[in-house]
């Protein structure tokens, strides 16, 4: 399984680096060699970080090596932090930032060429969900617009809005046919993320194609990380 833990707007980084103390103090005697962690802190808190248990890496970053984009931060400032996995298309910023798909795809270019590890995230809002699969498919596909999706080094997360923060979690039904239809779209691992935490992990990561989590809420303190990690 995969487990990544986005942070958002949350940390700083001197509580990024206690957090990341007691990840690795307990990964180090209990990781399954078969589970991979990911962590994303925010940008200000990368720092010198290096653990064969996890890979820190960013929530976004401008498609760029360096330039006049102010307050953007590219590749440059990345390579200074050894970062090489990135964050694409969550709803957040696709919703609140307004980066259109076309935007989205040319960061998904720039950085597949740099060879970075890509975890590209995709969902359907609450009004596309209640309209049935068929219209939650065409959506989800419409997201991988200009899209390499033969790339081997990214992988997917499907995200529902409507359970993004909600502590509303997709059923297992709605989770496990969304990804069976994703897995013939896009022959790549499939992360699962909205509300996911102690109480339903179980249940999700035992659905066949959900090949990992992306949590947001649940990951924010090491013990609710860990909880999910090791359950
Ligand atoms: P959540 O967020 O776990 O708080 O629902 C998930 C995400 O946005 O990646």
């Amino acid at each position: 399984m995969i487990y990544a833990a986005n942070f958002k707007t949350n940390h700083t980084r001197q509580s990024t680096r206690e957090y990341l103390g007691k990840l690795q103090a307990k990964l180090l005697l209990e990781l399954n060699p078969n589970d991979k962690i990911y962590i994303f802190p925010p940008l200000t808190a990368l720092d010198e970080y290096s653990s064969s248990d996890f890979t820190v890496g960013v929530q976004n970053a401008y498609p760029v090596e360096k330039g006049a984009f102010t307050g953007e931060v590219g590749l440059e400032q990345l390579a200074e932090f050894n970062i090489n996995t990135i964050l694409i298309g969550h709803s957040e910023r696709r919703d609140i930032l307004g980066e259109s798909q076309e935007q989205i795809a040319k960061k998904f270019a720039f950085f597949k060429e740099q060879g970075f590890k890509i975890i590209y995230c995709i969902g359907e809002s609450l009004e596309i969900r209640e309209q049935g699969i068929e219209s939650v498919m065409e959506h989800l596909i419409s997201q991988f617009d200009g899209i390499d999706t033969t790339y081997e080094n990214f992988m997917v997360a499907y995200e529902p809005i409507w359970a993004i923060g909600t502590g509303r979690t997709a059923s297992v039904e709605e989770i496990t046919q969304t990804h069976n239809e994703l897995k013939k779209v896009v022959d790549r691992p499939l992360l699962y993320g909205g509300s996911v935490k102690g109480a339903n992990i179980a249940q999700i990561s035992a659905i066949e194609n959900v090949n990992g989590v992306l949590v947001g809420g649940a990951s924010l303190n090491p013990e609710s990380f860990l909880e999910l990690v090791l359950h």
